[in-house]
This record gives structure tokens, sequence and C-alpha cells, in this order.
């Protein structure tokens, strides 16, 4: 059975774009395959190093993956720092990883540009501590945006790298995990873009029935259609994305016509868009607060999922110091 790893910087609350685009799928996807799903707090510290909320970060993250469906029974979930053999790894492969490539991993090259004030060292070996997550459970496939891609590639030459220079075959080459059109795009609300977390663009999973309505009213449109058929404008064509995301194909059909006959009214198509997101994630929305509110409960499923984390990680790095030449005297 194939190994999927997944991990996620928990730098703020899960919105409608990582439901849709990703989480939903990995409800269906921990069935399947054998799944790991981390929060990489030690990620964050990359460009978070001090933050007032560190704890409540992985929290929020974690009562949401699991208010979301992801079963602790079924899956492992943990948190990257409570696995130590990650960072143990991460040494290893530091030495396996030149200077030259990491500077021009385009992620760095982003970074260094937008924080030009903190170009620490976890900044530029970022790709090498999440080959390490990869390849300590020794993961075949990894579900990654385009903006990850790079990474995974830099993976799987950590892993022939290492494979080669040790003469083993410890680590398999890690893949895209792709969802095909199951994945669905969503795009924010604020013309144009992809759903993200800044101000006025996301609706988030934690966010109540006012909320939701307050953004979608506000999402930018345009002054509507004055030809039969006219294409339509980007902010437009967003709003039905979400639309179809979440209403039955009934009511996208209806607010179609209207757009095309001319008739439409943004305000009754966004009234009904606002119904439509609140029905699909209230039942998470309650779940969040619940489990967020039973730290016994967070506290038993982080145990639990660390202690299975552990039990492959070890085997792995078993392999990977024996293979170095570690030895005991
Ligand atoms: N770098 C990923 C992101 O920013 C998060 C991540 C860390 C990750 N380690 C991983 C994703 C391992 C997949 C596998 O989205």
């Amino acid at each position: 059975m194939d190994i999927v790893l997944s991990g996620i910087r928990p730098t703020g609350h899960l919105h409608l774009g990582n439901y849709f685009g990703a989480l939903r799928n990995f409800t269906k996807m921990q069935h399947e395959h054998r799944c790991y799903f981390f929060i990489a707090d030690l990620h964050s510290l990359t460009t978070h190093p001090k933050s007032d909320n560190f704890h409540d970060n992985v929290r929020n993250v974690l009562a949401e993956y699991l208010a979301a469906g992801l079963d602790p029974d079924v899956a492992t979930i943990y948190v990257q720092s409570d696995i130590p053999e990650i960072a143990e790894l991460y040494v290893l492969l530091n030495m396996l990883a030149y200077q030259g490539e990491l500077e021009r991993t385009s992620s760095f090259k982003e970074k260094v540009r937008k924080h030009s004030d903190n170009v620490n060292a976890g900044l530029l070996t970022y790709p090498v501590l999440m080959a390490s997550d990869i390849l300590i459970h020794r993961a075949h496939k990894v579900p990654v945006g385009k903006d990850q891609e790079q990474h995974l590639e830099m993976t799987r030459t950590l892993a022939r790298r290492f494979n080669n220079l040790y003469g083993v075959g410890v680590f398999p080459e890690p893949t895209a995990f792709n969802f095909g059109n199951e994945l669905i795009k969503i795009p924010g609300l604020d013309g144009s873009g992809k759903m993200g977390k800044s101000e006025g663009n996301g609706i988030f999973l934690v966010d109540d029935e006012k909320t939701i309505a307050k953004k979608v009213m506000r999402a930018v449109t345009d002054s509507g259609p004055t030809q039969l058929q006219s294409k339509m404008s980007e902010p437009v064509r967003n709003i039905f994305t979400i639309l179809e995301a979440v209403a039955t194909p009934d009511t996208v059909a209806h607010f179609r016509k209207q757009y095309d006959l001319c008739t439409i009214r943004y305000g009754d198509l966004k009234k009904q868009l606002a119904a439509d997101i609140w029905r699909a994630i209230a039942p998470i929305h309650t779940r969040i607060a619940e489990i967020k509110a039973d730290r016994d409960y967070l506290r038993r499923i982080t145990l639990h999922g660390a202690a299975n984390a552990r039990e492959s990680a070890r085997a792995t790095l078993k392999e990977v110091k024996k293979a170095v030449g570690f030895k005991a005297f």
C-alpha cells in the first residue's frame, strides 16, 4: 500500500481553499492509503521565529483537521516537533545538500526578497527539512500544489543521492499525489487569484454564519452583464466557481441562466452563496469549537499520533544510521 504524507504550516486558520483543495480529499484518501498528516511547526519558525500564539496556531490547525474529518484511528496525525527523528534525519541530509542548489530554490529567492531582514539558515535549508518529513516515513506520494513541486524534486534528489552515496535502497523517490478532477481550486473573494489568508479574501472554517454572509456580500463583482451571454469578468467567474463547490447543480444553473439573460442580481447570488457555504461548513464549524475546548482529547490524539509516527521514523533512522556507518561500541 502506498504511503502518503502531507504537512501544513500552522500560520493561520484553514479556509475554504484548504478544505475543497485538499482536506476534503484527505478524508477519502485516508481510507485508501497509509496516510501521515502532520503540522509543520518547525517550518513555521523559519519565517515566524517568535510568535506569541505559536501553540494556539498548532492547536487551531489540529482541531480544524480533526473537525473536517481526518480520523486519528485511521491516519497518523501528529505535530512535527514531537518527532525528534525528523530533526536527526535533517542533520544527516544537510550534509548532502549543496549551498548552490539551495540558493537556487525559488521559494528561497522569494523569501530573501520579502524577508530580507531575516534570511536565516533554516530558510535556506527549508527544503531539506521538508525532505526529512517525507523521507522519515519513506513516503511514496505527497499531495502538493505547484508552489511545492520544486521541494519535492529536491526530496527526490536527496533520496537518490543518499542511496547512491551509500549504495543502499533506503529511500523511495516520492512523487506528487494527484487528485485529478476532484481537486477544486477555490478563488478568493477579492476579485482575482486564489483564496488565501489575506484580509478580505478568505472564508475560514471557523467563520460563523454572520461573518460568512458579511464577507460574501462584500465580495468583488462588476457592474453586471450588459448584453445577452456576455463574457464573465474574473470576479464574477470566481463567485460562480465557489458556488459550484457548495451549491446544487440546479442552483448554479439557475444563476447562470439569469446571468446569460442579464436579469441577474448579484445581491441574490451572494445571498444564495453565503447560505450554501454555511450549509457546507456548519457541521465542521461546530465540531471545531468542541474539539478545541477538549484539551484531554487533543492531548490523547497528539500522543497517539506521535507514538505511531515515531515508530515508523525510528525504523527508517535505524537503516539510515547503519548506511552512514554509525556503530555502537
Ligand atoms: N512546505 C509545505 C507548505 O508550505 C509544508 C510542508 C512541510 C510539507 N513539510 C512537508 C508538505 C512535507 C508536504 C510534505 O505548504
